[in-house]
């Protein structure tokens, strides 16, 4: 059988690079999307450090949080590398400000590149998933939409929003063998969260039963996870990764 075609959105990103490598490693042909604006400054880079490690990834331009750019990258990606069986909805961009002082566009930027980006993507990808009779659709929300973190009214609300799409669509896909799961990583040792002030970052830490951040190798091993054949039972879960730090 020939390779199965991964396609995760953020795939430059922290977690995003974990999954685009664990994936790959698992036999995947990974293609990976980002807006250069919002989520890969240092794509050049990225992509000499992925082809060193030995990893190859295609990438193609996508703003996630525009339909028309993402019906584009998708019909583009299955005309020149082929159908896509498992989406990563990775892409992911951090505002965070107290809603008093929240503009409108701290608001909109979030939830256009967290949650549009979901059903912008998805939307596109899920037919031809169906038509096929496989697919897989893996969501990375946050523990901050299933607990809501102060500071991150914006973030909070997309996060949570994308475990009520998982939960539709997984109703809708999994008679034609498409699975909708959502994974909720806690705090991961990538760039977003180092962006954080130091003392709240130490704050936050405090709170974690595990004492640390997560690697983003933990979240990845979980997608490969649900990407596999044998994960087509699973659908419309959410997993928790946290280091204990929500349970319920
Ligand atoms: N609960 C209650 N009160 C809090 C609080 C909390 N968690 N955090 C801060 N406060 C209080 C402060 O003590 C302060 O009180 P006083 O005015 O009485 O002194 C007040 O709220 C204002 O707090 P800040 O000084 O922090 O306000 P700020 O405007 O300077 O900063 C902020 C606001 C940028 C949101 C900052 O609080 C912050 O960075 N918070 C962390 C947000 C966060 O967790 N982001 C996660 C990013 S990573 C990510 O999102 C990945 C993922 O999925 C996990």
């Amino acid at each position: 059988m020939s390779k199965r075609i991964a396609l995760v959105t953020g795939g430059p990103g922290g977690i995003g690079s974990a999954i685009c490598t664990t994936l790959s490693r698992k036999g995947y042909q990974v293609v990976a999307t980002c807006a250069p604006v919002f989520e890969c400054p240092n794509l050049d880079q990225w992509k000499q450090d992925m082809h060193d490690a030995g990893v190859d990834i295609k990438v193609y331009e996508a703003d996630v949080a525009d339909f028309e750019s993402c019906k584009q990258a998708v019909e583009k990606i299955e005309s020149e590398v082929g159908p896509i069986d498992v989406l990563v909805n990775c892409a992911g961009i951090t505002r965070d400000s107290v809603l008093k002082k929240m503009t409108p566009q701290q608001w909109n930027e979030v939830l256009g590149v967290n949650l549009d980006s979901v059903f912008n993507m998805t939307r596109n990808i899920f037919p031809g998933m169906v038509d096929r009779g496989f697919g897989r659709v893996i969501n990375i929300s946050s523990i901050n939409g299933r607990k809501g973190q102060f500071g991150q009214a914006n973030y909070s609300a997309a996060k949570a929003g994308m475990h009520g799409f998982t939960m539709a669509v997984a109703q809708e896909g999994i008679r034609k063998g498409v699975t909708v799961n959502t994974i909720s990583p806690g705090y991961v040792a990538t760039e977003m969260v180092k962006k954080i002030r130091e003392e709240v970052l130490q704050t936050i830490i405090a709170q974690i039963p595990a004492g640390r951040l997560a690697e983003p190798s933990e979240i990845a091993h979980v997608v490969a996870f649900l990407a596999s054949e044998e994960s087509g039972f699973i659908t419309g879960a959410n997993i928790d990764i946290n280091g204990g730090q929500f349970i319920h």
